[in-house]
């Protein structure tokens, strides 16, 4: 791909470039084709995707690129379908994914500034470059592949504006072979757009409309250069107790005619969102922390499952009429396009559960310490933290403080339930008792650590301390939760107590097929299927349903292990339909 005045030409000849955006760690590897094929039979002629460092590299020097980390897998089958492929492998993703795809062992090094040329973090981003670039090398259009183009950083100028920074990583790639079209994309405002651009690398834009006022704005910064939107907001996504939001099919027709009656090149964010499977799913911070849902349907092109929605045949129509402007690879393909089978496998039951109490060293690490200590700092990433001291003397109504819980505690005093606090800290917590001893515990949930703006460094747990009064209550035992494994779990049906509780129940499949969890009437929790971590549910919504797609599923027996965190309950349904709100 060159750029050549006001176009883009791949071999010589000009195109536009009209790409969809899917996450290949939100989809399983079993549905990638599936997936892909619906982005060529739409008419598109490339596929973007982010990389999440995170996931690839999950413990400090430790890689993985396997199974729905394939990431050369994918990109073969990207070349397969006849799609070129815009790769965007910044460490920071953004992405609605937890701490926009930076690892969390990063927050080890509690003086570390992420997103700046400090040391330590330029250091850990160039050994994962070292080994994340020959990954995707051979799917360089420069060694006969489909990759086309490739982002230095994420909306940058929304973060920071030290450009020797984006000059390192531009440099990292071109050091370890990448020859490539290199692109930034920012919001089309002047502080984005200083900050988040190099002089000499080609300067993409984010936005959901107004296109024309906004490549206005892009002029101040570049002229004479190919246009491109490398985000086309054409949905949204959700945060927990906050409404659905969706998008008008409509809304987007005027926008991309725009577009592609003035040659702008368009990559539609998304084409297919996918699911924030396990802990995955990131939050935002205004005023308050919103976590994502586990969704990702972003009501695009395709839903979650992967079906044509009105939107799909929308966009599908007006680019045939452009057909002429878009020049495909030579194995592009009309592909005949299906929808998966949507199953009703009925209600599962819980039969068996193992308390939290009667699990606790099965599943967690202890450590003790004269203070509270983040779970970064005990090696953890994901998951649970659970923090227990005693108190003594007698309590009169005195007020805890967590100084600062991230996110949402469970309290319990001498074994009660005292109720939850959380970052927001809705609820006032008084702690009484008679003395002479009494037992603090406190659980703690990391519900997603924030993916954009400047509270990016959000390590879990307890922070600082936590006091009752003014008075820091000190010698702690801590229990570090990741949940990763639960085979360890033991069932039995002894007494059931106020704390979280293991349910374990089955179901049996006759014929495989795509189906929807229905939560109703369980209160906070996770959901494992056949041992895979399918996501967090919550009664706040907006939503209802978790999205359990086929390719977890086998024929015969399954298991359903659920951590519910506040309610007793006896049954889940797996239904035919989503049900987003
Ligand atoms: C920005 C980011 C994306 C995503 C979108 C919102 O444009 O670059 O990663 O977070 O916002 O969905």
């Amino acid at each position: 791909m060159k750029l050549v005045g006001n176009n883009i030409t791949i071999d010589g000849e000009k195109t536009l470039l009209i790409s969809g955006a899917m996450h290949y760690f939100r989809t399983l590897p079993e549905q990638w084709e599936d997936r892909l094929e619906k982005i060529a039979a739409a008419g598109f002629n490339c596929v973007e995707t982010y990389v999440p460092w995170n996931l690839h590299e999950p413990q400090e020097g430790v890689y993985n690129f396997s199974g729905m980390l394939d990431l050369g897998r994918f990109l073969k089958l990207a070349e397969e379908k006849g799609l070129y492929i815009i790769l965007r492998p910044s460490p920071y993703i953004c992405a609605e994914w937890e701490f926009g795809g930076l690892p969390a062992w990063l927050l080890k090094y509690t003086n570390i500034r992420l997103r700046t040329m400090d040391p330590t973090y330029i250091e850990k981003v160039d050994r994962y470059y070292d080994n994340l670039v020959p990954v995707f090398a051979p799917y360089l259009r420069s060694n006969g592949g489909n990759i086309i183009a490739v982002q230095i950083e994420n909306e940058y100028g929304s973060y920071g504006n030290d450009s020797k920074y984006l000059a390192h990583l531009e440099e990292a790639l071109r050091i370890r072979g990448v020859k490539e079209q290199l692109f930034t994309s920012d919001g089309p405002t002047h502080w984005m757009l200083s900050g988040g651009t190099l002089p000499n690398v080609w300067k993409t834009i984010n936005f959901g409309s107004r296109t024309e006022e906004s490549f206005k704005m892009l002029e101040n910064y570049q002229t004479n250069m190919p246009k491109m939107v490398m985000e086309f907001w054409i949905g949204w996504f959700d945060h927990w107790e906050h409404e659905h939001i969706t998008r008008k099919a409509d809304d987007i027709r005027e926008e991309l005619i725009y577009m592609l009656e003035n040659d702008i090149s368009v990559n539609f964010y998304m084409f297919h969102g996918g699911t924030n499977f396990g802990f995955m799913n990131g939050a935002n911070y205004h005023d308050e922390q919103r976590c994502t849902v586990t969704s990702y349907d972003y009501d695009a092109l395709l839903t979650e499952a992967g079906d044509l929605t009105e939107k799909y045949h929308l966009v599908k129509d007006i680019l045939k009429k452009y057909e002429h402007k878009i020049k495909k690879h030579k194995n592009h393909k009309y592909f005949s396009v299906k929808e998966s089978k949507k199953m009703n496998y009925g209600d599962v039951e819980f039969t068996e559960y193992g308390t939290f109490k009667e699990n606790l060293d099965l599943i967690s690490k202890h450590y003790t310490s004269p203070y509270p200590l983040t779970m970064e700092e005990l090696d953890q990433d994901y998951g649970f933290i659970l923090y227990k001291t005693t108190i003594k003397g007698k309590l009169e109504a005195l007020k805890l403080n967590l100084q600062e819980v991230r996110d949402r505690a469970l309290i319990y005093l001498n074994g009660e339930y005292q109720g939850v606090i959380d970052r927001n800290n809705k609820q006032e917590i008084l702690l009484s008792a008679d003395g002479p001893e009494s037992t603090l515990e406190i659980l703690v949930e990391n519900m997603a650590r924030i993916n954009y703006g400047p509270l990016l460094k959000d390590p879990k747990g307890i922070t600082e301390g936590v006091r009752i009064g003014n008075q820091f209550l000190f010698n702690w035992d801590i229990y570090t939760i990741p949940l990763k494994d639960i085979e360890n779990i033991k069932y039995g049906n002894g007494n059931k107590e106020e704390y979280p509780t293991f349910y374990r129940g089955s179901f049996e499949v006759k014929e495989v097929g795509d189906t929807y969890l229905d939560f109703e009437g369980w209160e906070k929790g996770v959901v494992f299927i056949n041992g895979f971590n399918l996501g967090r549910y919550w009664k706040a919504g907006p939503q209802k349903r978790l999205y359990l797609p086929a390719p977890l599923l086998k024929e015969g027996k399954n298991e359903i292990v659920v951590f519910e965190l506040h309610k007793d309950n006896k049954k889940m349904s797996l239904k035919e339909e989503a049900k987003l709100s």
